[in-house]
């Protein structure tokens, strides 16, 4: 509706020409047409098949185009007769020239664009451009006004969904559809960032796939988005995300993220608080820093992106800052969504030898981090203090800092009740508290180690899988903890104080 009095606001205040770059050529008319009634002066449109006709009624305005014109071969000379009668006309009127870009390089169209623009006081004419792609000529530059015709709102894009459902059931009054409020603010929510024709077959596929919305149809939705406009690779769609419940432990940071989900998503009741930036987890190797980063996007139901510093240096050598400028604006237009950096000290400490650009990265990074409104969450993770730029941990560049320690002897019989259920193994014979007692100081994917190896044994001795196969690859399992106990002791010595349990 806003755009609707932004464009008579600039008709009414005497703008001769404006353009209008979209790929949204029918919105634009439509927009367009809405506005003759108050402006009191006809529109009419002019292409290079029809000539000038009545935008409203398609009947051709100056006879300008003889029977069977659209074949005329001769284009060119259409466009500029088009301009000559639009010049010489003496009935006020808006027209929309589509697809006119093409012609305006020429010296006659520039010189009589001019002249009609020039002489507005006294025709009353607007010229309206409306183009996929639009440079105008210096020369009229100053003659005219871009307008910008926004994505659709979320309230736009309900509209759409729920229009698109109501004919669905026109279409099938003898079935039942799938959709509950939930998942159509989910899908609406993935839709963000795309325009209406684009959004309108999305939903289209959504709904008629199999007669419902739901969790398939966002997974589909989010990677058809990011297919239609992250073609360069700055960025990975990760397909793969997780749920909480396959996360053992992490309690804290679980509570932390369900606090914040509704102002995340906002939901009526959320407005005005501020959205959470991100979080960074730091912690002991293979204890589910990656897997908690995927279970954010599988609980929070976004995509999952995923930067990754290497691919940004490597793929595009020489052009490492503009490319974290377009991932940033692709994870921007993907919102809301997770971005993830994995292993984030590994990408930003390659120190003196890269002449800055890795701190120009991290800059770059930052100041976006600072600034950003856009529901964009960061899931930084990283193992290597000594590696750890102080300023990413300063408060304000992210929400929190949290520590994976290793799991506490409760969450161990957690995570192999996890990861045995995983595995259809049913838990009821093994006693989960033993395993977990004699599996102290191992991480969650030695835990999944265990698991695994253990069926293999069971397996090989063709038996089905009891406690003891667990028991005997614990024993012969030597913990990271063990192997570099030095190490993990001064990592948490570091993180008390400076982090929050993710325990
Ligand atoms: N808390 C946990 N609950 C359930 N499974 C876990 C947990 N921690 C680790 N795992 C298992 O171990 C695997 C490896 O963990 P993950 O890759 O998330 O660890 P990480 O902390 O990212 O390790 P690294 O520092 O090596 O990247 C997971 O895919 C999962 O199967
Ligand atoms: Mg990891």
């Amino acid at each position: 509706m806003y755009e609707l009095n932004d464009l008579l606001i600039l008709l009414n205040s005497s703008q001769a020409i404006i353009s209008i770059e979209t790929h949204e050529e029918l919105r634009a008319v439509d927009l367009i047409k809405r506005c003759s009634v108050n402006i009191a002066k006809p529109v009419m449109k002019w292409s290079i098949t029809s000539g000038i006709v009545d935008a409203a009624s398609g009947v051709p305005a100056f006879n300008l185009m003889p029977m069977g014109a659209t074949q005329n071969p001769k284009v060119e000379a259409d466009a500029k007769q088009a301009l000559r009668e639009i010049a010489s006309s003496r009935t006020p009127s808006v027209y929309i020239l589509l697809d006119f870009h093409p012609y305006l390089d020429d010296p006659f169209v520039i010189r009589t664009v001019k002249e009609i623009a020039q002489n507005h006081l006294k025709n009353g004419h607007h010229l309206i451009f409306v183009s996929p792609e639009l440079n105008l000529p210096n020369d009229f530059s100053r003659l005219s006004a871009k307008f910008k015709i926004s994505l659709p709102d979320r309230s736009a894009l309900r509209k759409l969904v729920l229009a698109e459902l109501k004919i669905w059931k026109i279409r099938n009054t003898d079935k039942r559809f799938h959709a509950n409020r939930k998942s159509i603010h989910l899908l609406v929510n993935n839709l963000i960032g795309l325009t209406v024709s684009e959004s309108q077959r999305l939903i289209r596929n959504a709904i008629y796939d199999d007669d419902a919305i739901s969790s398939d149809d966002l997974e589909k939705v989010q990677k058809a988005k990011y297919e239609l406009i992250g073609q360069d690779g700055v960025l990975s769609f990760e397909f793969e995300t997780a749920n909480f419940a396959q996360v053992g432990g992490l309690t804290n940071l679980k509570n932390w993220l369900a606090v914040r989900r509704d102002v995340f998503l906002p939901t009526e009741d959320a407005r005005g608080l501020d959205i959470p930036k991100g979080i960074l987890l730091v912690g002991v190797q293979g204890c589910g820093k990656s897997l908690a980063a995927r279970a954010v996007a599988g609980a929070w139901n976004v995509p999952l992106l995923r930067l990754d510093f290497g691919t940004l240096y490597n793929k595009f050598f020489g052009e490492t800052e503009k490319n974290m400028r377009k991932a940033i604006e692709l994870a921007e237009v993907m919102s809301p969504c997770v971005l993830w950096i994995d292993e984030i000290e590994k990408g930003i400490s390659t120190g003196d030898f890269d002449s800055g650009t890795s701190q120009r990265l991290l800059a770059t990074l930052l100041t976006w981090m600072a600034e950003n409104k856009k529901p964009v969450f960061i899931v930084a993770t990283a193992n290597n203090i000594d590696a750890l730029p102080p300023e990413l941990i300063r408060k304000g560049r992210l929400d929190e800092v949290f520590f994976v320690d290793l799991p506490s002897e409760e969450t161990l019989g957690e995570i192999y009740s996890i990861h045995l259920n995983k595995r259809e193994i049913g838990i009821s014979s093994i006693d989960l508290s033993e395993l977990a007692k004699r599996s102290q100081g191992f991480s969650g994917s030695e835990v999944e180690q265990v698991v695994v190896s253990a069926m293999y044994q069971a397996l090989a001795l063709k038996q089905d899988l009891a406690i003891e196969h667990l028991l005997n690859e614990i024993e012969n399992t030597r913990p990271l903890s063990i192997v570099m106990a030095e190490q993990i002791s001064l990592l948490q010595k570091w993180a008390s104080g400076r982090t929050v349990m993710a325990h």
